[in-house]
């Protein structure tokens, strides 16, 4: 069988194995991709927020200090893909309002809101008349809210359009297969065997399979991070005209729902968070409480036409945060497992893998999120001591502790 050789092989073409391919590419490796469906997994069900303040959690601050580094990269990154390839983005910083239904929503978010003020995070609060002088299409009843006017969105299927075009004009080979294995060598992972039988030699292997992570032939589990797939139902509605100005995310009777404009009229409605392992079905329960809660919301949604539901599978970590770098099998890196957040740090993740493939050197920044996290050694269970509770005499000749 034909047997291709490159510098770097990446197993997946989402927003990540592409903007990584991009980024590789640009360094002057030859670069070749894999995916029988490029763009087709989380990238496409994605709403494409670029939120990190709005989403900020208690527990997870060096996530969002990634976060907010990826915001920064995206008008660039968004330019330079559209001044490459001619294909827009749908890149725009139009804020996010955070509001809240009723008033028990409204104590949760200014508890988000605290950690924002702690955090020294650009956010602000503002009243139930500001969020609706911000957004005149909230319902009346809307209790208050909290702006952050930084954040942005993106169109994940035009940046995969673009992404897909970008590569290309830069020599990467897109291969439209499955990957049949990784192959080995003493030494590690030597490249991939595709479906057809063609050999894609390569002295590094990405890994950016998202949810899959957990699992390719070839490779001992081992060396392959945990993860769980996390269902996320979504619409896309349609108007002539945008009816928001910018995204507005809410906390309804204590579930999280948020409304994503386009310039196009697409409004996108998401995302329900379930797991339920490999699932991608929709079903009528997740659309009704969608709608039921973007419509307390912002009750004229229910006018527009109802275009698209998809569902997507999320790839989560045990600790939410991605997987990143050199994994314990010598030659397979791990670009992956970006859980609510692929699509905004896709250019960050595409940085950090392509210095270090380039250089072989991981840059500080992706240390926090080293593959290695997940493999210390089990603690081994203590037995319980037999002496009583209270602090024992030191024998005699032996120092106390
Ligand atoms: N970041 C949006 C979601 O995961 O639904």
């Amino acid at each position: 069988m034909a047997s291709q050789r490159y510098d770097t092989v990446i197993i997946g073409a989402g927003v990540i194995g592409l903007a990584t391919a991009f980024r590789v590419a640009q360094r002057g490796l030859t670069v070749a991709i894999a995916d029988p469906e490029p763009g087709s997994g989380a990238s496409r069900a994605a709403a494409g927020m670029l939120a990190p303040v709005s989403e900020a959690w208690y527990g997870e601050e060096e996530l969002l200090g990634f976060g907010l580094t990826a915001r920064e990269r995206y008008p660039s990154f968004a330019a330079e893909l559209t001044e490459l390839t001619g294909v827009p983005t749908g890149y725009t910083q139009a804020g996010t309002l955070q509001v809240a239904y009723d008033s028990d929503d409204l104590a949760m978010l200014e508890r988000v809101h605290e950690l924002h003020l702690k955090l020294g995070l650009q956010a602000r609060r503002v009243t139930a008349r500001e969020a609706r002088s911000i957004e005149p299409m909230l319902a009346p009843t809307v209790r208050g809210g909290v702006h952050v006017p930084a954040d942005g969105s993106v169109d994940p299927r035009l940046l995969t359009r673009a992404l897909l075009l970008a590569v290309a004009r830069c020599g990467v080979a897109v291969h439209r297969q499955h990957v049949r294995e990784v192959t080995l060598t003493a030494g590690g992972a030597d490249g991939v065997a595709l479906a057809d039988g063609t050999r894609l030699a390569a002295a590094s292997v990405v890994l950016a399979t998202g949810w899959q992570a957990g699992e390719i032939a070839g490779v001992p589990p081992a060396a392959l991070p945990p993860v769980r797939p996390v269902k996320g139902q979504i619409l896309r509605l349609h108007s002539e005209q945008p009816i928001l100005t910018g995204a507005v995310r809410g906390i309804v009777r204590g579930s999280s729902v948020y409304l994503v404009p386009r310039a196009s009229g697409e409004l996108v409605v998401g995302a329900t968070q379930e797991e339920l392992g490999a699932d991608t079905r929709v079903t009528a329960g997740g659309v009704w409480e969608l709608l039921r809660d973007a419509r307390e919301l912002v009750p004229g949604l229910t006018e527009l036409e109802l275009a698209e539901v998809t569902a997507g599978l999320r790839p989560g970590t045990p600790d939410n945060a991605p997987v990143l770098g050199p994994s314990a099998l010598p030659g397979l890196v791990l670009a992956t497992e970006h859980f609510r957040s692929g699509i905004l740090l896709a250019p960050v993740t595409a940085d950090l893998i392509a210095e270090f493939l380039d250089t072989k050197r991981l840059p500080r920044a992706a240390a926090r999120f080293s593959p290695a996290r997940f493999s210390a050694e089990p603690l081994a269970a203590e037995p319980l001591a037999a002496e009583p509770l209270a602090a024992a005499e030191p024998a005699a000749g032996e120092a106390p502790a």
